[in-house]
């Protein structure tokens, strides 16, 4: 069977499930597999395996901050500039931004990892995710990261549920930019980007 010509120095996929079932366990396909459309640990392998900007989503209604980090966000169009984030129905988040209808999308910089392990951590209130970064507040109230790579604050226009996750498309009404290096997470780790050798 021709087997994907994935980057063989990548970390060994170890949790997929094979599709052939003569073939055994994943663990024998080490770098490359063929694997279930159904299965949830292939996907996070597959999901994994591509590099995605780190954010952080904020939102604030009745004076109460949260925030979460995200890697879950898309463009949707430029006219007019719109974001597609994707937040877990369980997240706290969730709820402020629906019922303030306002959110930020703020693209972390290198220097932010401590930010993204902060806002990701499971049980650490909101007060003290937010005592890491310098906060402020958009124009729309949801709270923007000041030295972020670049920000976004936004105006729900459609909500909708998807399985496990809700989908929040925002019209933008203010964005930032910095010149700054991002930060990326891959292979279940933040990296940082470096131009290719002899690449300027
Ligand atoms: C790199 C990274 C990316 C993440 N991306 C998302 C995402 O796109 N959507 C989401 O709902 N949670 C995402 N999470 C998980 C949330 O950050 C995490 O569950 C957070 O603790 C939820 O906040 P809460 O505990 O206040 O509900 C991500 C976590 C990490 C480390």
């Amino acid at each position: 069977m021709m087997m994907p010509n994935l980057d063989r120095r990548s970390t060994p996929i170890d949790r997929s499930v094979v599709l052939d079932p003569a073939a055994g366990p994943v663990e024998a396909c080490a770098a490359s597999c063929l694997a279930r459309g159904d299965s949830p640990g292939a996907f996070r392998d597959m999901m994994a395996l591509v590099p995605g900007a780190v954010t952080i989503i904020a939102s604030e209604h009745a004076g109460v901050r949260k925030g979460i980090t995200a890697t879950a966000v898309c463009s949707v169009s430029a006219e007019p500039p719109q974001l597609l984030i994707c937040v877990n129905g369980k997240a706290s988040v969730r709820s402020t931004i629906s019922q303030s209808g306002v959110f930020s999308v703020n693209f972390l910089a290198r220097h932010h990892e401590v930010l993204a392990r902060k806002f990701s951590e499971a049980g650490l209130d909101h007060d003290a995710r937010f005592a890491f970064g310098d906060w402020m507040g958009g124009s729309l109230g949801a709270p923007v990261l000041a030295d972020a790579l670049s920000s976004a604050v936004c105006e729900v226009v459609s909500e909708s549920k998807q399985a496990t996750h809700v989908l929040f498309i925002g019209r933008i009404a203010e964005l930032r930019l910095n010149a700054a290096r991002p930060l990326l997470y891959h292979q279940r780790a933040y990296c940082d980007v470096a131009p290719r050798e002899g690449v300027a």
